[in-house]
C-alpha cells in the first residue's frame, strides 16, 4: 500500500515537473521598454495574438490590434485597455482573406500613424474554403495576406529602423511541401477536402511562412529591418475551432495536460520581437525562445525566391 502511494507520488512529481519545465517552456527575458514605439499584431482579438498585445501594451508600446471582426476586435480593445491601463491601444479592421482589405488597412495605417517598429504577423486559420479573391483559405490568409501586408509596410519599417518583422509559423511546417503547379493552376496549395488534405495544407502554408522569412531576410540585407519566424508551441487557443469533431476531441483532451496556455504561448513571439542583439539571426526560425535549425526545404533559396515572385504576381505587386 505504502509502495503504491509512493509510486503515485513519484508519478505526480514527474508529471508536475514535466508540465512545469517542458510544457511551459522558456520565457522571454527582455525588459525592453516600448514607450514611443508602435507595434501591429494581426489576429490579436484572441489566442496568443491577444496575450502578445497585452504584454507589449504593458511595456508602453502603441499597439494596433489588426483584426477581421469589428465586434471581436472592439471587445479585445476594451479588454486590453482594461488589463494594461494603457490608452495607446487602437483597433483597425484587417481581413487577411481579402487583398482589398489588406490595402485599405495599410493605407489607413500609413495615413494615421507615424511609426512602425514591430510588425507581428500572427493571424492564422485552420479552415477549408476560399478567400474573397479565390485563393485557398490557408494559403491566402496564413501566407498571401501577410505577404502583401508586409510589403506595403516595408518602407515605414525601414524608416523607423532598427525594426522587426515577426512571423508566427509552426513546427507543422516540417511536414509541409509547396506544389507550385497546383498554386499556379488552382491558386491553392491543394484541392482535396478531407481532414488529411486540410492538415497538409495547413502545414504547407506554415512552410510558406518560414521560406518567406528566409527570402525577406536576404532582401532586407543592409537595411535596419530584421525578421524572424517561429513556432509558438502547442497552445490551447481557438485555432482548432474549424477542425472536424474527432480532431477537436483529440486536441481538447491533449490540451489539458500537454498544451501551454496563451500567456505561456506568446513567449517566443515576444522573444523574437524584443530580445536585444538578435539581428545577426535575421531570417532564422525560433522555438521555445531559442534559434533552431530547419530542414533544407525550409531554407531552399530557389523555392523561397520562386514563392516570393509568384506571391508578388498574385497580389498585383509585380
Ligand atoms: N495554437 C497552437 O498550438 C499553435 C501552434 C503552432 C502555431 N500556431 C500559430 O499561432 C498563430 C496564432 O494562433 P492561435 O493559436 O492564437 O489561434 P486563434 O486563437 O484561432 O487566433 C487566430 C487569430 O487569427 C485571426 N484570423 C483568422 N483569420 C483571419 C483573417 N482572415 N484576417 C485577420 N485575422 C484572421 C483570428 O480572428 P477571428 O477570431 O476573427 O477568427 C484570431 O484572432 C497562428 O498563426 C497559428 O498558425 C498556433
Ligand atoms: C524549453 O527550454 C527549457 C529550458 O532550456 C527546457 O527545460 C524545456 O524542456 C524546453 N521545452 C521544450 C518544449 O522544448
Ligand atoms: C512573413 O510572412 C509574410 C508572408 O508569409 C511575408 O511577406 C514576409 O516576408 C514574412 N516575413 C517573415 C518575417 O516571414
Amino acid at each position: 500500500m505504502c509502495t503504491f502511494l509512493l509510486i503515485i507520488c513519484a508519478l505526480a512529481a514527474v508529471a508536475y515537473t514535466f508540465h512545469d519545465i517542458v510544457v511551459k517552456g522558456k520565457r522571454c527575458r527582455s525588459h525592453a521598454n516600448l514607450h514611443g514605439k508602435t507595434v501591429i499584431v494581426t489576429g490579436s482579438n484572441t489566442g496568443i495574438g491577444k496575450t502578445s498585445a497585452i504584454d507589449l501594451a504593458k511595456r508602453g508600446a502603441r499597439v494596433i490590434l489588426a483584426c477581421r471582426s469589428k465586434q471581436r476586435g472592439e471587445a479585445a480593445l476594451e479588454e486590453v485597455k482594461r488589463v494594461t491601463g494603457s490608452d495607446q491601444v487602437v483597433f483597425m479592421q484587417l481581413d487577411l482573406g481579402s487583398l482589398k482589405s489588406v490595402r485599405n488597412f495599410a493605407e489607413t495605417f500609413l495615413k494615421t500613424e507615424r511609426r512602425l517598429d514591430i510588425l507581428i504577423n500572427n493571424a492564422g486559420v485552420y479552415m477549408q474554403g476560399r478567400t474573397e479573391d479565390g485563393f485557398g483559405m490557408m494559403f491566402g490568409v496564413n501566407h498571401l495576406g501577410h505577404f502583401l501586408l508586409t510589403n506595403l509596410l516595408l518602407e515605414r519599417l525601414k524608416e523607423c529602423g532598427p525594426s522587426r518583422v515577426v512571423n508566427v509559423s509552426s513546427s507543422a511546417h516540417n511536414a509541409g511541401k509547396i506544389n507550385f503547379d497546383c498554386l499556379n493552376t488552382h491558386k491553392a496549395l491543394g484541392v482535396g477536402t478531407s481532414t488529411r488534405d486540410a492538415l497538409q495544407m495547413y502545414c504547407d502554408s506554415k512552410l510558406c511562412n518560414v521560406l518567406f522569412t528566409h527570402e525577406l531576410a536576404k532582401r532586407l540585407h543592409g537595411t535596419k529591418v530584421s525578421c524572424y519566424a517561429l513556432h509558438p508551441g502547442a497552445i490551447s487557443t481557438e485555432l482548432q475551432r474549424n477542425a472536424g469533431s474527432i480532431l477537436q476531441v483529440v486536441l481538447t483532451s491533449a490540451s489539458i495536460f500537454f498544451f501551454k496556455n496563451a500567456e505561456q504561448g506568446c513567449q517566443t513571439t515576444l522573444h523574437c520581437a524584443l530580445q536585444e542583439d538578435l539581428e545577426h539571426l535575421s531570417g532564422r526560425y525560433f522555438s521555445n525562445c531559442t534559434v533552431r535549425e530547419v530542414y533544407a526545404k525550409a531554407k531552399d533559396d530557389a523555392a523561397a525566391k520562386k514563392l516570393w515572385e509568384l506571391s508578388e504576381r498574385m497580389c498585383g505587386l509585380a
